[in-house]
């Protein structure tokens, strides 16, 4: 409820920092955790410039136990929400220590530590990869976890089962939100997405395509069994995904979470393919995209799109951005890139 303190950790991520500004308008006091190793520190000037005010921050890597152990004894905390984690599926099957330390060893400190200052509430960022190639479409919050595809999504997996063996042994309530694919930016333009070095994800090799810093977008695959041909996503607007948080972190405050440990879908429920995004982002931005058809890449699944049901109906959320909107401000974020 407002005034409560809640800590975000990797709060000037492109999750995190859309999240604070969400957490700050409905009255929550923010104090921001980063390592600021996939960042950078004028996302907190972006902040803010939208909301008028600048939430403490302090630059700590989850990975200096002693360091996180004294900040929990000097802030007393509300909740907790965990973005701090590396997310490059491929990165993650080149150097899988990096993802165990950096996703798995933080997150027991940041537990450990919980539990020690009595921290109540935490929400956890996971993600649809859990899933793997799911039988059954849309994906609901029942389809099994599946044996994950990459060391990226095994921290997932572990993660969420690190939190609910603890919330059985402890007062800590928990939810693990399963992102789909977030993309777009704030309609200030003053946040979105940084990714460092060659993007990984569709949308920011799309825009850097669109923007001539890139030759050309490689479409990974067209004989996948999808109308198209080309895998099929739930692009979900980043600010709507920012406002899930804000609904899941209520739900635990106010005590009308059902079990110790809650798990919710939070996408749009409608699948696109990628050439979907490709004609639609030409249209609403009257650009024309180059691209070509190459191979497959390792790992991917050939359709991922949300059942919400649960999230509708037990957090009172409900996407309300569109893929237009969302690849609209993705390109409006873009040309502000110097
Ligand atoms: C989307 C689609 C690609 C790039 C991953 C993680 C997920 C989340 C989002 C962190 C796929 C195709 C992509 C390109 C392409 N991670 N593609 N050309 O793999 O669905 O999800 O990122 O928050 O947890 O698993 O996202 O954006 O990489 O790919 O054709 O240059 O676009 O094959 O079908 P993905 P993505």
């Amino acid at each position: 409820m407002k005034g409560n303190k809640i800590l975000v950790t990797g709060g000037l991520g492109f999750i995190g920092s859309h999240t604070v500004v969400e957490l700050q308008k409905e009255g929550y006091e923010v104090i921001i955790i980063d390592d600021l190793s996939n960042t950078r520190i004028e996302v907190l000037d972006g902040i803010t410039k939208i909301t008028n005010i600048r939430p403490e921050f302090v630059k700590l890597d989850l990975k200096e136990k002693e360091a996180v152990a004294s900040f929990f004894k000097e802030h007393k905390i509300d909740g907790v929400i965990h973005f701090a984690a590396s997310k490059a599926v491929g990165e993650s099957v080149e150097n899988p220590i990096k993802y165990y330390e950096n996703n798995i060893a933080t997150l027991v400190y940041l537990l450990k530590n919980m539990a020690d200052n009595n921290v109540p509430h935490l929400i956890f960022s996971s993600s649809c990869t859990v899933y793997g190639q799911a039988d059954e479409l849309p994906i609901t919050e029942n389809a099994p976890v599946k044996r994950a595809e990459s060391p990226y999504g095994n921290t997932k997996q572990i993660g969420e089962e690190i939190i609910h063996d603890l919330t059985k042994v402890n007062d800590i309530t928990a939810i693990a939100l399963r992102y789909f694919n977030p993309i777009g930016a704030h309609d200030s333009v003053l946040i979105g997405e940084l990714p460092l070095g060659v993007p990984q994800n569709l949308i920011p090799y799309v825009t850097q395509t669109a923007a001539g810093l890139r030759e050309e977008l490689s479409v990974f695959g067209d004989d996948y069994l999808t109308p198209d041909g080309t895998a099929v996503r739930d692009y979900i607007h980043v600010v709507d995904l920012a406002k899930a948080h804000i609904c899941a972190l209520q739900r635990l405050l106010e005590g009308k979470n059902k079990t110790k440990m809650e798990y919710f879908n939070v996408g749009t429920g409608t699948g696109s393919s990628v050439l979907d995004v490709i004609n639609v982002f030409q249209k609403v931005n009257d650009i024309a995209l180059k691209y070509k058809i190459v191979d497959r890449r390792e790992g991917d699944v050939t359709s991922a799109y949300a059942n919400t049901k649960l999230a509708n109906e037990e957090l009172g959320w409900k996407a309300e951005f569109g893929l237009e909107e969302a690849l609209r401000s993705a390109w409006q974020w873009q040309l502000k890139q110097v």
